[in-house]
Order: C-alpha cells, then sequence, then structure tokens
C-alpha cells in the first residue's frame, strides 16, 4: 500500500473551530504533514475535484457546500495511509461513525462531514496533485 493521502477539514470544521483539534488528533495518530494550506475552493475547483460524483442527486449541494468558506487542504504521510486516515475519520454519516473518529467527534451531516480522505492511493495522487505543487510538498 502507498504511503501518502489527500485530506481536506472542510468549511463546516473550519468554521466550527476545529482546525487545530483535528490536526492534533491527526498528528497523534502517526501521520506526518507533507504539505499543508488554507484555502478557498472555486465552483470549477469543486466540480473537477467532486467529477466522478457529478451525476449523483447530492453533486449541487456538494458543490455549494465545499466552495462555501476555507478549508485546510493537506498531504499526509504514513505506512498504510489511505486505509489509515479513513480508519480514523470514520464512516462518511457521522451517524454510522465509530466512537473517537474524527468525524463522530465533529462532523454534523453526511454533506458537512468536517473532513475529507482519499479513497485509493491512485485518488490519493490524484488529489494532492490537484492542490499543491510540487515545491510545496516536503
Ligand atoms: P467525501 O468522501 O469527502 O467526498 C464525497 C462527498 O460527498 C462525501 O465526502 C460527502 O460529504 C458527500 N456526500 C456523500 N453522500 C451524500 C449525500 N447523500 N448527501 C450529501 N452529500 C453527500
Amino acid at each position: 500500500a502507498g504511503n501518502r493521502t489527500f485530506t481536506m477539514i472542510k468549511p463546516d470544521a473550519v468554521k466550527n473551530g476545529h482546525i487545530g483539534a483535528i490536526l492534533e488528533q491527526i498528528n497523534a495518530s502517526g501521520f506526518r504533514i507533507v504539505a499543508m494550506k488554507l484555502t478557498q475552493m472555486t465552483k470549477r475547483d469543486a466540480e473537477t475535484f467532486y467529477g466522478v460524483h457529478s451525476e449523483r442527486p447530492f453533486f449541487g449541494e456538494l458543490v455549494e457546500f465545499m466552495t462555501s468558506g476555507p478549508i485546510v487542504a493537506a498531504i499526509l504521510e504514513k505506512d498504510n495511509a489511505v486505509e489509515d486516515f479513513r480508519t480514523l475519520i470514520g464512516a462518511t454519516n457521522p451517524a454510522e461513525a465509530a466512537e473517537g473518529t474524527i468525524r463522530k467527534k465533529y462532523a454534523t451531516s453526511i454533506g458537512e462531514n468536517a473532513v475529507h480522505g482519499s479513497d485509493s492511493d491512485e485518488n490519493a495522487k490524484i488529489e494532492g496533485d490537484f492542490h499543491f505543487a510540487g515545491r510545496e510538498m516536503f
């Protein structure tokens, strides 16, 4: 398995003041920060980033939400990064997320679910490259 994943702390968690607590939990779980920034996605960015979901009924809502305020984008490094990070954040729907997971603690709904985590090594690379230039990765 690959050793990098890509994450975003979504607009809800940024607005609610959870950046620090979420980064603390990520670091305490053994992930190293390779790249990180506070940024806001444009409509076009979000439509491109979430292109795979363009036919889903929630696509418009997803784009609207993800462009509604700043996010923290980051690339994280750890053995087995994609799978271990998905375990750390918990199920997409916070109602189904395990106790102690980031979504259980900070998400409000399936749409406003606090954090993103890549679902494969291939997507981790695509998503990291979407947000960061090589000179921003350390
Ligand atoms: P994420 O896994 O980061 O990327 C796709 C996102 O679509 C997912 O997080 C959810 O936030 C969002 N999503 C998935 N299902 C729904 C849904 N039924 N309604 C609204 N948003 C959804």
